[in-house]
């Protein structure tokens, strides 16, 4: 099993875009639905749920792990590739690495949760690739909370949206990373906003590409991963949205299982 986990809905995109490019893989997700958001959370907390989030997708199967959350990937990257003996995925170093080959002037904006924002991550990546880069950061905290409530169409989400990308607006960036698993659900709400010449690159996309290219070249790991198409959707706690969301995204039925860590 390829085991992928993130605070909620969000990491259904990376889920998604694994789908997309390993079709038939077994996958089973662990959305932590009773403690999102993480973003909002200090560096310690998100640091032991990702380390319970990983714990129990090992029992539950998983022989490598995908942190479908920009935010876990932070902050606990560290700590997830010392405590675990398996191959670990973080979202925002494949991301990084396209933004850099595909901005033309190097002047990138990145939007995620206040916690990566605030982790420096992103700039950090950028300018240790590109160091005349000129990295322009905001944190967009009620994204989340909208995506998780499906508001997805909503005039609200789009005013939101659009105050949020003013300040990048202004600075004539060419590439916006979205540095939240949550973002891709609102990609072209996000597009319309920014201007149809910005690059997006969308860190679920990023993620999966490297997840591929690594069994690729790693078949004794490949071969320990089920290709029964089988998936498995946990979560800790059932929220009304999250099923028809899900359903959604993945364009498939879904069943949820309830999970208490
Ligand atoms: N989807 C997550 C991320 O990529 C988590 C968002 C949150 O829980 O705040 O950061």
């Amino acid at each position: 099993m390829i085991g992928v986990f993130d605070s909620g809905i969000g990491g259904l995109t990376v889920v998604r875009s694994l789908m997309e490019r390993l079709s038939g893989y077994d996958i089973v997700y662990f959305g932590d639905t009773a403690r999102t958001p993480y973003g909002t959370k200090s560096a310690e907390t998100v640091i032991s749920y990702s380390l319970e989030n990983i714990e129990f997708l090992l029992k539950n199967g998983a022989k490598i792990v995908v942190m479908a959350c920009n935010t876990a990937s932070s902050v606990a990257s560290h700590r997830v590739a010392e405590t675990f003996d398996i191959p670990i995925f973080e979202v925002v170093t494949p991301a990084t690495k396209q933004a850099v080959n595909r901005s033309g002037n190097l002047a990138v904006g990145v939007i995620g949760t206040r916690a990566t924002i605030k982790s420096g991550i992103y700039e950090k990546k950028i300018k240790a690739l590109k160091p005349a880069a000129k990295v322009y950061s905001v944190a967009c905290p009620l994204l989340v909370p909208l995506v998780e409530e499906g508001w997805l169409k909503k005039p609200e989400t789009m005013m939101i949206i659009k105050k949020y990308l003013h300040p990048l607006r202004v600075r004539q960036i060419d590439t916006l990373i979205l540095g939240c698993t949550h973002y891709p659900l609102l990609k072209d709400q996000i597009q319309r906003k920014i201007g149809k010449k910005v690059i997006i690159i969308d860190s679920s996309i990023a993620v999966a590409e490297k997840v591929k290219s690594f069994l690729d070249t790693h078949p004794e790991v490949d071969h320990l991963l089920g290709k029964k198409d089988e998936f498995r959707l946990f979560v800790s706690d059932i929220t009304e949205q999250f099923e028809k969301t899900a359903r959604i995204t993945l364009k498939r039925k879904v069943f949820l299982e309830h999970i208490k860590l």
